[in-house]
């Protein structure tokens, strides 16, 4: 039911902001901050007249307290995604992920916000030995994004020890769904598979394309950052936000051809830096602790998603 309270999403404009903002004007007044950068204002097209937008980058420390004063939750999922594009061009990455994130929380602890639900990402674990991955593993970042990231995390916890503002941090594990941007060579990969699959072209598989991913649907994800939200004894805490699946980019994009009655044999290309092996996620502390509970499997997703290329494209 709505209530009165407010909600800020960073991010608001993206993939998986654009579906949180959704789920948010059933429970309150919902302020999206973005920069549009990767996230787009169509993606809240719709939901427009019932939001207020705010075209802020969160690199500007002063633009945010505005927008933050009077939230109850700030969701932040403002960042310049993508492992390859941190490595091509760290310096904007750097100044979102780290600085950016650094003023959010800044912003919302001098706001008395109640809590902040922080978007952490699965690459901060880089390649563990054990799979699944469990939140009390050492971290070990391969790439510039996944330093990033797992310093928001850090912040967000000191912001909580320190300050006292409430924060809970959660590792998104390769979220897919409709509205995921498929027209940058950083887009996610299943995008890409979409936008291929619709096309009748073949994609690249960078390396043997046995690296694996719990690829996890952004509605799962969306109701997971709520539950995060809501929960009580979480502040200053980081859960996993994954299926428990692991799948193969070759088995994925065997997948689709099949849905799709085709046969489109992938470009293989050589591997790509920093890149995670395989990535599967621990479950249990999110469903234990925030009611974590996915329940879009893999087929119903990628139907799901690739209803929508088919409708967008
Ligand atoms: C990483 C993080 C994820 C984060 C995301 C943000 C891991 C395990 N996951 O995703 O938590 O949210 O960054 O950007 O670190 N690939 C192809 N062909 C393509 C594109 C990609 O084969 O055209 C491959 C990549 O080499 C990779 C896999 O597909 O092995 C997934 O790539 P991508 O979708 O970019 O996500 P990650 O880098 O895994």
């Amino acid at each position: 039911m709505a209530n009165d309270a407010k909600y800020v999403v960073t991010g608001g404009a993206g993939f998986i902001g654009s579906t949180l903002v959704r789920r948010l004007i059933e429970r309150g007044k919902v302020a999206v901050i973005d920069n549009l950068l990767t996230g787009h204002e169509a993606n809240l097209k719709e939901v427009r007249g019932q939001i207020e937008f705010h075209r802020v980058d969160i690199r500007d420390a002063a633009a945010l307290d505005p927008v933050i004063q009077g939230a109850d939750t700030v969701f932040h999922l403002a960042a310049i995604p993508s492992v390859p594009r941190s490595i091509d061009d760290p310096v904007p990455s750097h100044e979102v992920n780290i600085d950016g994130t650094f003023n959010v929380l800044r912003a919302a602890a001098n706001a008395r916000v109640r809590r902040v639900v922080y978007a952490a990402s699965s690459s901060a674990y880089g390649d563990t030995e054990v799979l699944p991955k469990t939140e009390t593993m050492t971290p070990i970042p391969k790439s510039p994004y996944a330093v990033q990231k797992l310093l928001g995390e850090y912040y967000a916890s000191v912001f909580h020890s320190c300050y006292g503002l409430e924060t809970v941090a959660l590792r998104f594990f390769n979220v897919y769904g409709p509205r995921q941007d498929p027209t940058s060579p950083y887009s996610g990969v299943l995008s890409l598979f979409m936008k291929h699959l619709i096309a009748r072209t073949s994609p690249t598989i960078f390396g043997d394309g046995e690296q694996s991913r719990d690829f996890t649907y952004v509605e799962d994800v969306a109701d997971l950052c709520w539950k995060a939200s809501q929960a009580d004894g979480v502040a200053g805490k980081m859960y996993n936000a994954g299926n428990g699946n692991e799948y193969t980019l070759n088995q994925i994009w065997r997948l689709l051809q099949q849905m799709e009655g085709v046969s489109l044999p992938p470009n293989m290309a050589l591997p790509r830096a920093g890149d995670v092996r395989h990535s599967k996620a621990d479950t249990a502390a999110a469903i234990r602790d925030l009611g974590h509970s996915p329940r879009i499997t893999i087929e119903e997703g990628l139907r799901r998603t690739l209803e929508w290329y088919r409708l967008a494209m």
